[in-house]
C-alpha cells in the first residue's frame, strides 16, 4: 500500500507510525504529511528517514490509504480532494463522524459495515472507543437503556501543545497555554469547547457516537467530561442501566471474552485499571466491576485505555488492516516492505 500519514508530527501522528512499525503493516511508499511550517522536517520510520511534505503534493501522489490525524478544518477541506483522487481517508477528527453518508467504525463493533465505496472512513473520539467497546458485548446480552459517564482525560488527549503545558509548569517555566488554567495540581470540567445546550463538544461526541456505532438509538448517554493531569490514558467512571437484569459473574466473563477488553478487577489485590498501566497498551482496560445498589440493573465500572492507541492509532490502523484483508481498498502498488 501507498500509505499517507496526514499530522505525522502530531501526538496522533506519531504513534500512529509506531502502530504501522509494529504491526508491520505493508508499506511499498510512505508519505508523511504535516503543515506547511513542517514541511521539509525528517522524520524516521523503521530506521528510515523521510522528509514531511504539504497535502497538496499527497494528493497528487495519490496514496492507496491516507490517515487523517490533523484537526476538523484540515479533514474538512482534504479529505474530499483524497477521495477524489481514488484515496480511502481514514479520519481521526469530528469531521466526519456524524455525517449520515459515512461510517463511524471500531473495528470490533462494526467494520462489517464497510465496502469498497467508502472513500472517508470516521475514526470515533477517544472517549466513545473505550467505552462502547466495554458496553457492547453487555448491551447485546442485557440491553442498555441509560449510560451516565465522567471522565478523567489525558492532557495527551488535546495533543503536543497541552502536554508541553504540563510538563512547562511542573518545570516550573513559563510556556504557551494549551488551556485557559494551570492543568497540573487541577481537574477542568472542560474538554473541547463549550455548545449552546451547556455540554462541551466532547461530552456531545460520548452522548451521539455510541448510538451511531451500535447502530441503536434506544438507549441515551449522559456525559461529564474533565481534563486531569495524567499522560498515560483517559478513565471513565461508567453507570449503565440495562432492560434486563445481570449477574456479575457473567458480566466479568463477557467482557473477559471480549476481543481487546481486558478485566482487571480484584479489591482483594488492589487490583484495577489505571492510566500508568494502559500507557503503551492496545488494549481497554476495565475494573470496579459492581452492582449500584441504588438502582435494578444497574451497573458501575472503571475504563481506562490509551487514547493515543486504541483511542485514535491503533483503532485506525485496525480500520485499515481491515480495509486491506477484505480488498476494499485499491492497491495500486506492489508491497515492497
Ligand atoms: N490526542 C488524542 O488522544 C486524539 C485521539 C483521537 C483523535 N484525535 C484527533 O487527532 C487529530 C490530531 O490530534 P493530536 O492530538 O495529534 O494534535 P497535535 O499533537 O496538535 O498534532 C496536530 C497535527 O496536525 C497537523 N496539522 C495542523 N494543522 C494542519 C494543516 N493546516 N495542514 C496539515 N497538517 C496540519 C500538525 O502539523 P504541524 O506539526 O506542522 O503543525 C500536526 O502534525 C485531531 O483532529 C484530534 O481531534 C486526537
Amino acid at each position: 500500500m501507498k500509505v499517507a500519514v496526514v499530522g505525522a508530527t502530531g501526538m496522533v501522528g506519531e504513534v500512529m507510525l509506531n502502530v504501522l512499525a509494529e504491526r508491520n503493516f505493508p508499506i511499498s511508499e510512505l508519505l508523511l504529511v504535516a503543515s506547511e511550517r513542517s514541511v521539509g522536517k525528517k522524520l524516521t520510520y523503521k530506521n528510515e528517514e523521510h522528509t514531511v511534505i504539504g497535502l497538496a503534493d499527497a494528493v497528487a501522489a495519490r496514496p492507496d490509504i491516507a490517515i487523517f490525524s490533523a484537526g476538523g478544518g484540515t479533514s474538512l477541506d482534504w479529505a474530499p480532494k483524497f477521495a477524489e483522487a481514488g484515496t480511502t481517508v481514514i479520519d481521526n477528527s469530528s469531521a466526519w463522524r456524524m455525517d449520515p453518508t459515512k461510517k463511524l467504525v471500531v473495528p470490533e463493533i462494526n467494520a462489517n459495515e464497510l465496502t469498497s465505496e467508502d472513500k472517508i472512513i470516521a475514526n470515533p473520539n477517544c472517549s466513545t472507543i473505550q467505552m462502547v467497546m466495554a458496553l457492547n458485548p453487555l448491551h447485546k446480552k442485557y440491553q442498555m437503556k441509560r449510560v451516565v459517564v465522567s471522565t478523567y482525560q489525558s492532557v495527551s488527549g488535546t495533543g503536543v501543545k497541552a502536554v508541553q503545558q504540563l510538563e512547562n509548569e511542573i518545570a516550573g517555566v513559563q510556556g504557551e497555554m494549551a488551556y485557559p488554567y494551570p492543568i497540573g495540581r487541577n481537574a477542568l470540567p472542560h474538554c473541547d469547547v463549550f455548545l449552546e445546550n451547556g455540554y462541551t463538544k466532547e461530552e456531545m461526541k460520548l452522548a451521539r457516537e455510541p448510538q451511531k456505532i451500535l447502530d441503536d438509538r434506544t438507549f441515551s448517554v449522559s456525559a461529564t467530561a474533565v481534563r486531569i493531569p495524567t499522560a498515560g490514558g483517559h478513565s471513565e467512571s461508567v453507570n449503565v442501566e440495562f432492560h434486563k437484569d445481570f449477574d456479575l459473574a457473567e458480566v466479568r466473563e463477557l467482557l473477559s471474552q471480549t476481543p481487546g477488553v481486558t478485566v482487571q478487577d480484584n479489591p482483594d489485590t488492589n487490583t484495577y485499571p489505571m492510566p500508568i498501566y494502559a500507557h503503551g497498551k492496545d488494549d481497554v482496560f476495565v475494573g470496579r466491576i459492581r452492582r449500584d445498589e441504588t438502582q435494578r440493573n444497574t451497573l458501575n465500572m472503571w475504563i481506562v485505555s490509551d487514547n493515543l492507541r486504541k483511542g485514535a492509532a491503533t483503532n485506525a490502523v485496525q480500520i485499515a488492516e481491515y480495509l486491506l484483508e477484505n480488498k476494499l481498498v485499491a492497491n495500486t502498488s506492489e508491497v515492497v516492505s
